[in-house]
């Protein structure tokens, strides 16, 4: 029998809806060939020889997807947090992501990422390295190895770095980045390259045109920042006079989704004419609440993305967030719509916690496929939980229990994970 064939026993948790969760106790949960062939009170007879792990009454969820994060930010997070974007990246974050150009302290920096990436309950995610195609390379290597499946980028700038970390021309990142595609197209069974333009002050004009002539050429799915902070989208008007909102910064490009899948970060203040172009476009809000809170960037108005049908997950935002969990980032996600609510559009009513949850599994999944959900078809990636430490006299629902593990569980929580069917923790 093949490996990726078994059944997990437990109390199975997925989003049926973005509205609605599907709950089954001592339910079985059907793996077969990698992909989920169903959940079940009863094992019907057919899977009855295949072999079963019984978790008891821990938890089982669909994988998380941390839909945006930088790799080479994970040494300094909780660092400079007092500062806003601009500052924080001339100040912290360049002069840090310029040492990668060391492929020695980048093998250092990002195995400690790498490890704590397994042991989080996150099966997928979308990565930002630096512009050092030997450093990403190393990323990508160290990613694979932990089964983990992500899109990383190799970062594009030519202007408004730093003399350390800046490229020399759109045409030398340009190559760099067709060497880097070369070399990783096929490399890896669980890392794919994914374009990566840091974000509209970083790249010029010449180099976006370069990125959209490649895209067009490899069919690569982009990843990029949008209308974060308030300072960036002015600096982003100044550059590009001839543009309405800052989406079309990217859209003048071809370079904001359509044929090619694209996730664009935070989504702070985005206009009504950028919100009709993404949802227009298909493009993927990654939502980041840590970071927007963190520097100051301020509240994403999530509930309209919901109610008008956008693509949206959770990012961590390493390191503008601090924490790699995407269980975090729904308690996050629903406090600061409180926020929003109470503070800003009385409205907007909050997340619920089911809402949050499927942005945190098949929300941000779905960008890879099938991935998310328990449903039949989906690849299995999988999380037991076990909250026994975390005791209460109160008997709990499963709902309850669910709750308490976005808001209180750490790594220690996590029994076993499973990414397509592998189990790697
Ligand atoms: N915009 C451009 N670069 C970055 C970055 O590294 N972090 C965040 N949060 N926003 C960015
Ligand atoms: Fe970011």
């Amino acid at each position: 029998m093949n490996e990726r064939t078994f059944v997990l026993k437990g109390t199975i948790c997925y989003s049926n809806s973005l509205t609605e969760l599907s709950i089954t106790e001592n339910g079985y949960l059907v793996c077969e060939d990698g992909r989920c062939a169903g959940v079940f009170d009863e094992l019907p007879e057919k899977f009855a020889g295949i072999s079963c792990t019984d978790f008891g009454d821990e938890l089982i969820i669909p994988g998380l997807t941390d839909l945006h994060l930088h790799a080479p930010q994970y040494t300094f997070r909780a660092s400079g947090m007092d500062l806003e974007l601009l500052d924080w990246l001339n100040t912290y974050t360049f002069p840090q992501e310029a040492r990668y150009e060391d492929t020695e302290f980048a093998k250092e920096a990002y195995s400690v990422f790498a490890e704590d990436m397994k042991k989080s309950p996150n099966t997928r995610a979308c990565i930002f390295g630096t512009l050092h195609v030997p450093a990403t390379e190393i990323l990508m290597e160290q990613l694979d190895k932990t089964g983990i499946k992500a899109m990383v980028g190799k970062v594009n700038m030519d202007r408004n770095g730093s003399p350390q970390l800046q490229e020399e021309s759109a045409q030398a990142s340009a190559d760099a980045t067709v060497q880097w595609i070369k070399d990783t197209l096929d490399k890896f069974e669980n890392v794919k390259p994914i374009l990566t333009p840091r974000f509209t002050p970083s790249c010029s004009d010449e180099l976006m045109e370069k990125l959209s002539e490649i895209q067009k050429r490899y069919h690569l799915p982009m990843q990029s920042h949008l209308s974060e902070n308030f300072g960036e989208i002015a600096w982003v008007k100044e550059l590009c006079p001839n543009t309405h909102f800052y989406g079309e910064a990217y859209s003048q490009f071809d370079l904001f989704g359509g044929d090619c899948p694209t996730i664009m970060a935070h989504c702070v203040h985005s206009s009504d004419e950028e919100i009709a172009l993404m949802k227009k476009q298909g493009v993927y809000i990654a939502h980041c609440p840590q970071s927007n809170t963190n520097l100051s960037s301020g509240i994403s108005p999530v509930r309209r993305y919901l109610d008008e049908g956008l693509h949206i997950g959770l990012g961590s935002d390493i390191a503008g967030g601090t924490s790699v969990s995407i269980l975090r980032a729904m308690a996050d996600a629903i406090q600061v719509s409180k926020l929003y609510w109470r503070l800003v559009d009385s409205s907007m009513k909050p997340l619920t916690v089911e809402e949050a949850f499927y942005m945190g599994t098949e929300g941000g999944g779905s960008f890879f496929g099938k991935v998310g959900s328990f449903k039949e078809g989906y690849e299995f990636d999988a999380v037991v939980l076990n909250d026994s430490t975390i005791p209460t006299p109160l008997k709990l629902s499963p709902k309850d229990r669910l709750e308490r593990l976005i808001y209180l569980s750490d790594d220690r929580n996590i029994t076993a994970k499973y990414v397509a069917g592998r189990k790697i923790l």
